[in-house]
């Protein structure tokens, strides 16, 4: 895992953005695995500026999105598919058949789920995996003392997160109360994942998730066992790590980081 700490919010967005575009303009029919939520509004903000003055082409990509709660359809405000929908795949040129949000309306959820890993498996395997962190220390909606292991599935969220987003909803009472999430070895299984965590509300827990031991209590902690994962943070949300010294040399000196340093 590497650690990427960056001034602001916005230079943490943008660095992700670049990381998404070097990966789609290495391989233009890149399989992308995308996250929703106030983190990645920006990145995806960066996407389109990209795609409109530099030409960055999602016309061969495919994507697959983390999650969606059950009993919402895509014309639900609060839903996944639309926020996808207004936040990206209305303003790049990617083909929205190439999307994927899972069914949140299926009348079968557990097919539902098996169809969606079974999808992620015929496009070949997610290639880059964007993932943001919840309160309670979740990535995708793997909940405290999911299995390290689990794939696509239904989950209870935590009352945690039901707080975290009871403001797209109007608040708590009128939050689903369940969602599909691809599962912590769904994320595991991608080529290169990329967390991006922003705000001081994020630092003990982001310190937790990659500093403290990998355990279910924090799913994002699985993240040290990726095979290629790359956390990048501002320096609001770095503020409880410790091997800091570490994280920057690094940055700083890896030649791969070249073109990405500003
Ligand atoms: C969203 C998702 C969640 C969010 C996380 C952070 O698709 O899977 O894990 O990434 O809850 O949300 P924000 O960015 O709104 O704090």
């Amino acid at each position: 895992m590497e650690v990427i700490i960056q001034p602001t919010r916005e230079a943490a967005a943008l660095l992700t953005a670049k990381v998404i575009a070097d990966e789609v303009r290495k391989n233009p029919s890149a399989v992308l695995g995308f996250a929703t939520g106030a983190t990645v509004e920006p990145v995806y903000a960066n996407l389109i500026e990209m795609h409109h003055k530099e030409g960055l082409d999602f016309s061969l990509c495919k994507s697959f999105n983390l999650d969606e709660y059950v009993g919402l359809s895509g014309d639900h405000p609060g839903s996944y598919r639309y926020f996808m929908n207004s936040h990206l795949f209305d303003h790049i040129n990617i083909d929205k058949r190439n999307t994927r949000v899972p069914n949140g309306m299926a009348s079968d959820l557990a097919a539902e789920c098996l169809t969606y890993e079974e999808a992620i498996w015929h496009a070949g395997g997610i290639d880059l995996q964007l993932v943001g962190i919840g309160m309670d220390g979740h990535i995708g909606f793997n909940e405290p003392m999911s299995s390290l292991q689990s794939r696509t599935r239904v989950k209870q969220l935590n009352p945690v997160t039901i707080r975290q987003n009871a403001g797209y909803f109007g608040g708590a009472d009128k939050m689903p109360r369940r969602a599909i999430t691809m599962g912590v070895g769904t994320i595991l299984d991608s080529q290169r994942c990329v967390l991006l965590a922003t705000g001081s509300a994020k630092a003990e827990i982001l310190a937790e998730a990659i500093e403290g031991p990998f355990c279910a209590r924090v799913t994002a902690s699985a993240l040290q066992w990726h095979r290629r994962a790359v956390v990048i943070v501002d320096e609001a949300c770095a503020a409880n790590l410790k091997n800091r010294e570490y994280y920057d040399w690094s940055f700083a000196h890896e030649p791969e980081w070249a073109p990405f340093r500003g």
